[in-house]
């Protein structure tokens, strides 16, 4: 044994475990283990939990935020217009340097997974060299999967396509799309069906930019859940966005969310990014621009949430935090209900990684590799609700994270109080 924790909580209301760590893999998760004078980590009854997962993130647009300029009307067309001017002058020196201080800050929010957007649209490709080169620099910290991903649509130039075949022989793991970018439907249909044949020559998952836009008539959702069934790769698909469905009518979108559940397809959603791009035209009443979380969830589709963007054009916030994008999500997506609170921190942990096809080596059991973070809490609702620290992030039974939580203290009445938020039990 290299690593005991003591006193741990797996779940919420459950009972005190201790967790022993040999060779980087869980030994045994048992009521008491003695320790052997391996170094010991008392988690005090706090929850220790699976690493936090990031299933969508532009990591070579990430901490971009005001170069050339800031986005002064919120649109993602501003956004796009910005990157593009961004992209001229962009070295991969920038992208690697801003790429990894990005994977750094996630860590320390308790990330050890992260799917990454490579935008293939540049012919010198520097995006996706660049983001390679941080896939093997954060190994240590984090394992990232690159997404070949065409911001400004595989049919609107003819260098679209080949740039995506190049990138997948690049060794890029996903094949995405963008078929709401394209100039006709037509085209939009092609853009699915060309990242279906590519990710089965290059044996590759999928994972599209999918009807992101608040146009209800932007349908491509239900054309890679057919894909999806009929080629058999059902869970190897993801939908991202596809906020478009939060306008559809309802009863178009009881059929499509029939068909996605049938079709095993995972759907992502971007709760920073799209609470401020999405339905931006609407003027009053302005309506959310997130998928329908609640109702896929509750029909059984997987859905997870993605953070998208940290500090670039399209969103200058964030920082980084799966905990605070959950917290987001509660808000615009109405899931303030006690389970549904728990099934948002499910979306940003186990369904993450059935998303991320790697369910397989995740999760606290004897056997799999040691990665977890404890948590500066013994509750998923206060996790969401104070953004907990992450005391410790470890991977493979290393400490590659710690936090020491601030102390606050109020002074009233003529004596200093503690204050840490929480309820006084
Ligand atoms: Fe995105």
């Amino acid at each position: 044994m290299d690593l005991l924790i003591k006193n741990a909580k797996l779940k919420e209301g459950g009972a005190y475990v201790d967790i022993a760590v040999e060779n980087g893999v869980f030994q045994a998760v048992e009521q008491s283990i003695a320790g052997n004078g391996c170094k010991e980590i008392d988690a005090g009854g706090n929850l220790v939990v699976p690493p936090f997962i990031d299933p969508h993130v532009h990591l070579d647009a990430v901490l971009s935020v005001g170069d050339p300029q800031f986005n002064n009307t919120g649109t993602l067309l501003e956004g796009i217009r910005i990157w593009g001017e961004r992209k001229k002058t962009l070295t991969k020196e920038v992208i690697v340097d801003n790429a990894v201080e990005a994977v750094k800050w996630e860590v320390a929010n308790g990330v050890q997974q992260i799917r990454t957007h490579a935008d293939t649209t540049d012919p010198t490709l520097t995006t996706v060299e660049a983001l390679l080169e941080v896939k093997e620099a954060v190994k240590d910290i984090a394992d990232v999967q690159i997404v070949a991903f065409p911001q400004d649509g595989i049919f609107t130039s003819k260098d679209g396509a080949p740039l995506m075949e190049k990138a997948m022989q690049m060794g890029v793991d996903v094949v995405g799309g963008i078929p709401h970018n394209e100039f006709t439907r037509e085209d939009g249909v092609a853009d699915v069906e060309f990242a279906f044949e590519l990710a089965e020559k290059y044996d590759a998952l999928i994972d599209i930019h999918v009807d992101e836009t608040g146009d209800d008539q932007s349908r491509f959702v239900e054309v890679m859940a057919k894909l999806a069934i009929e080629t058999g790769m059902g869970s190897r698909v993801t939908a991202s966005h596809a906020t478009s469905m939060h306008n559809f009518n309802n009863d178009y979108a009881f059929k499509l969310i029939g068909i996605l559940k049938r079709s095993n397809m995972n759907v992502i959603t971007n709760p920073f990014d799209n609470s401020v791009l999405q339905n931006r035209t609407d003027g009053y009443p302005r309506r959310r621009g997130h998928t329908r979380v609640d109702e896929l969830d509750a029909r059984g589709v997987n859905v997870s949430i993605g953070h998208d963007s940290i500090m670039d054009p399209w969103y200058p916030m964030g920082k980084g935090s799966m905990l605070q994008a959950a917290n987001l999500l509660m808000h615009t997506a109405h899931m303030s209900g006690y389970d549904q609170i728990h099934r948002l921190f499910e979306m940003i942990t186990d369904n993450t990684a059935v998303t991320m096809n790697t369910a397989d080596k995740y999760g606290i059991e004897k056997g799999k590799p040691a990665n977890f973070s404890i948590l500066d809490t013994d509750t998923v609702f206060d996790a969401l609700r104070l953004n907990s620290e992450c005391l410790y992030v470890v991977r493979e039974g290393r400490i590659i994270s710690e936090a020491v939580p601030a102390k606050r203290k109020v002074i009233h009445d003529g004596y200093e109080h503690d204050i840490d938020f929480k309820l006084k039990k």
